[in-house]
């Protein structure tokens, strides 16, 4: 399904999500159009969300909540991400794949992590790889650039440091926090990324941080000056059966509809209405065996 990128075909490449970047100066006008991104784990997900025009469709390990069921997005595996990310490429031809890299397979060494992001690359065609952490990221990101593969960096509530941050909490409200979540999206940037998420941060410091980088942010709870934005679908759906925070805007309530639909389904079954006769299938009129004659 994937398409190779030549000039003019609309195939989304890392350059032009670079391109993207809003120059401090410009005005709202002039400024070039936001990045949209979303989640997507499967292949009819990729395919409507590429054909309606997303810029990048992101593999997120909130697969393992939003999917998978688990608690946290600690246990996904590698190979859930390969697997899904396979179905993803798959549905997707125009927007770029970007597959997040899950935790523990790039907190050991560092030519073990750059294996596991070629895995990603080579057996499941992602375009980038997406990797939380700032300052401590800076080898990594670096490797992995050295390796040809473009990185998103993604700082500020890591969901990966779920235990270390003692929760799911905004991040950087403090003077210090702040000027620590600078560093660290200053050192992704440094490092090579071509993109930075910024999760759950005040829409102050995001906007700082905007204007401060050269590559362009994606924010999710980070304010509307980000460079552009980055939902789970779920979420955006209506689809997902836990907590859904305050920044993510609901544009359909997808959970009520398949109920919906489910509870009608067994009340027809129930009540004989499905399937109807139109529903079934028919032997030819001629072929049709006639009922045994009735002994007398
Ligand atoms: O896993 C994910 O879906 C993410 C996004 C929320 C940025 O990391």
């Amino acid at each position: 399904m994937s398409v190779a990128p030549h000039a003019g075909n609309g195939k989304v490449t890392v350059p032009d999500i670079l391109s993207r970047k809003s120059p401090v100066s410009k005005t709202q006008s002039q400024a070039p159009r936001k990045i949209t991104c979303l989640t997507a784990y499967d292949y009819p997900t990729a395919r409507l969300l590429d054909e309606a025009g997303v810029d990048i469709l992101l593999v997120g390990d909130s697969l393992g909540m939003v999917v998978l069921g688990y608690e946290n997005t600690l246990p996904v595996t590698l190979e859930e991400m390969l697997h899904h990310t396979r179905a993803v490429r798959r549905g997707t031809r125009r927007a770029l794949v970007v597959a997040d890299m899950p935790y523990g397979s790039y907190h050991a060494e560092v030519a073990e992590s750059v294996r596991n992001a070629v895995r990603f690359v080579k057996e499941a065609g992602a375009e980038a790889v997406k990797v939380e952490g700032g300052e401590r990221r800076l080898e990594l990101i670096a490797r992995l650039v050295e390796a040809e593969i473009p990185v998103m960096g993604h700082v500020g509530l890591t969901p990966q440091s779920l235990h270390a941050m003692g929760g799911f909490k905004v991040q950087g409200k403090t003077p210090e926090a702040a000027e620590q979540l600078l560093r660290d999206a200053r050192a992704v940037e440094a490092a090579g990324a071509f993109s930075i998420v910024l999760e759950s941060v005040p829409r102050e410091l995001a906007t700082r941080i905007t204007a401060e980088l050269r590559i362009p942010t994606i924010g999710i709870g980070a304010g509307p000056d980000c460079d552009g934005q980055v939902l789970v679908i779920h979420d955006l759906l209506g689809f997902s059966l836990g907590h859904t925070p305050k920044f993510a805007r609901r544009y359909a309530n997808l959970a009520e509809i398949v109920s919906r639909a489910a509870r009608e389904y067994c009340d027809d079954v129930q009540n004989g209405r499905f399937p109807s006769d139109a529903e079934s299938f028919h032997q030819p009129t001629g072929s049709r065996e006639s009922a045994p004659a009735r002994k007398i």
